[in-house]
């Protein structure tokens, strides 16, 4: 094995050996079960650790994360993961989470290419064409942050059309969906406001959110454009 990942198993040993001593017993009392309260679904970027950043500990967060955070209708992956969330674990929250100037959504919004990914990120695309006289009315720098939270929202929505989540509300069991992204340059996480909890809710808090999100980049926008404050040329 290369040194590299000797280096790997070495820093599992500290890690196991420091949780152990912090909280004697913690290993034990994980395998008895898990019981998260909270589905994190996440872009599988390396710079977004969904734990770490919500200081959350194993056994408390159900976590599944691919390239741009998406919840594609017929993805068996994902969908399996939140059928066993909802289920089986009965968490009570899903959140879909962005993150700022995700690569994905950047070569999504640029029609880059990178190789078979590329056919993933049409999903990415089909968000970007469904707004585009709004994307093309943004400045160059605030583009692909815009398409990052329209994503979300687009993603949210499509985990509130499942039919896990839909057979779920019906029988009354409480699964509130969220849409969130995480500020890679600050390493803070921004709540978008869809929050649904029920079937009847999905349209209007969509729409709501995203005027939102419009409105908030379009203020970006003219901030951007705006000449000096008169409070600093009067400064002059
Ligand atoms: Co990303």
């Amino acid at each position: 094995m290369s040194i590299d990942l000797q280096e790997l198993f070495q820093k599992n040993r500290d890690w196991a050996a420091d949780t152990e001593s912090r909280e004697p017993g913690f290993f034990t009392r994980l395998i008895q079960q898990q019981s998260p309260q909270y589905l994190w679904i996440g872009c599988a970027d390396s710079r977004v650790p969904a734990n770490d950043l919500v200081g959350l500990l194993p056994g408390e967060l159900f976590v599944h994360r691919n390239v741009a955070n998406l919840l594609v209708h017929s993805d068996l992956n994902a969908l399996s993961v939140i059928q066993y969330a909802v289920d089986l674990l009965q968490v009570s929250h899903i959140i879909v989470v962005g993150h700022s100037n995700c690569g994905g959504v950047r070569a999504a919004m640029t029609n880059q290419r990178a190789g078979l990914v590329d056919n993933w990120l049409r999903h990415v695309q089909d968000v970007r064409d469904a707004h585009d006289g709004f994307l093309a009315g943004l400045h160059d720098s605030l583009r692909v942050n815009a398409l990052v939270e329209l994503n979300v929202l687009a993603q949210a929505r499509n985990v509130c059309h499942t039919t896990v989540v839909h057979d779920a509300w019906q029988r009354g069991q409480q699964v509130v969906v969220h849409g969130w992204v995480y500020g890679l340059h600050n390493g803070l996480l921004e709540d978008l406001k869809i929050t649904v909890d029920s079937a009847d809710q999905v349209g209007l808090a969509f729409d709501t959110a995203l005027a939102l999100v419009k409105q908030r980049y379009r203020q970006q926008h003219a901030a951007l454009l705006a000449p000096p404050a008169a409070s600093a040329q009067a400064e002059v």
